[in-house]
């Protein structure tokens, strides 16, 4: 090792059940946490997943609420506070991915009601204790514990209907979590770990996933790998990748998990040269001389999107981007300046193989 170490890691206290068919024990989990009546919570498209996990779950369950939303908006919260209030639950059972956690989420954060996690995609939101809600087109985010859940139950058998297309950008914007927690300012050995092999194991399963996407061995190794990259989004801070699609995002209404896909391989490039031990970690979980490369090439393979252009980001988007991206200083390990960002814009809205 190059450097003299020198960290801080801090554990978040979390359990985690992993395993096909592990949807079974959730009466045992709920349980374990003292709650007799959960409401169960899904988006609408995902009310028959919800209900399986509530049949699991047998007399443990209060209700289903399958109304959680994108961005978790204030309304959405409210409502499902009171649905939660009126059923008199003493716990929440999220049942998804990142917008129905944040449901649950929301609900913690006002009446410290603890939630069961059972992820549905790779977002990872079910590791961390970031909460957020949007209000008025505006998303206020923060961090308390209270929001962290209790418990994550994994099965890989619920994830077998996540469309294929929808898998691999999921997994690709997981795989920017591990990147970024590499070159965190606040890494540490143990999340760099779990960062490496999160992102083999997600770079290995997604092609067999989109091969055969009820596979399930294929599926648990991807959704293994999505576990350990959610940890390192819950323990490190983000920086340029996240920033960038922070602001294609918000003002360009850019898809969430397509956007983080496309730009990943140009922010990884961009860093690369003053990020070398993040580098040589990437070069053994992909197998690669280039990670960037890799990345981008990996992205091709599993038919995802490239380029900006492709997700309706127009030209003259750029310098807008760039003024958000370089308006307040944060952490990066390489200064972001607004040529190095314009440039990098350039590449990802034509999708050119990213150069490092
Ligand atoms: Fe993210």
């Amino acid at each position: 090792m190059a450097e003299a170490l020198n960290f801080t890691y801090q554990a978040l206290p979390m359990r985690v059940v992993f395993g096909a068919g592990s949807v079974a024990s959730l009466p045992d989990e709920v349980s374990r946490l003292g709650l007799r009546r959960v409401l169960v919570l899904s988006t609408p498209e995902q009310e028959d997943t919800a209900s399986r996990v509530a049949a699991a779950l047998g007399d443990h369950v209060a209700g289903v609420h399958a109304k959680a939303r994108m961005h978790v908006p204030v309304e959405v919260a409210a409502e499902a506070r009171q649905v939660a209030t009126d059923l008199g639950a003493d716990g929440c059972v999220a049942v998804g991915g990142g917008s129905t956690i944040g449901l649950g989420k929301a609900i913690a954060l006002e009446y410290g009601l603890p939630i069961v996690a059972v992820p549905t995609t790779y977002a990872g939101s079910e590791m961390t204790p970031v909460w957020g809600l949007t209000e008025g087109g505006q998303k206020r985010t923060g961090r308390d514990s209270r929001v962290l859940p209790h418990a994550v139950v994994y099965d890989p058998e619920l994830t077998v209907s996540l469309p294929t297309g929808l898998s691999a950008t999921s997994g690709i914007n997981a795989i920017a979590h591990a990147v970024e927690a590499l070159y965190a300012p606040d890494a540490s050995p143990i999340i760099s770990l779990m960062a490496e092999e999160g992102a083999r194991a997600l770079a290995s399963a997604l092609p067999s996933v989109v091969a055969a996407p009820e596979d399930i061995e294929a599926r648990g190794e991807a959704l293994y790998g999505s576990w350990l990259c959610g940890s390192c989004l819950g323990a490190t801070t983000m920086s340029l990748h996240h920033k960038l699609c922070h602001a294609l995002g918000g003002s360009f209404d850019l898809p969430h998990a397509e956007t983080h896909t496309v730009v990943l391989p140009y922010a990884l490039a961009y860093n690369a040269p003053a990020a070398l031990p993040a580098v040589a970690a990437l070069n053994r979980a992909l197998g690669s001389g280039d990670p960037a490369r890799a990345l981008f090439e990996l992205t091709g393979r599993l038919g995802a999107p490239r380029s900006l252009r492709a997700l309706g980001f127009p030209a003259d988007g750029i310098e807008r981007v760039v003024e958000q991206v370089t308006a307040t200083p944060y952490a990066n390990p390489r200064a972001v300046t607004p040529d190095g960002v314009r440039e990098l814009l350039r590449s990802a809205l034509d999708g050119t193989p990213p150069v490092g």
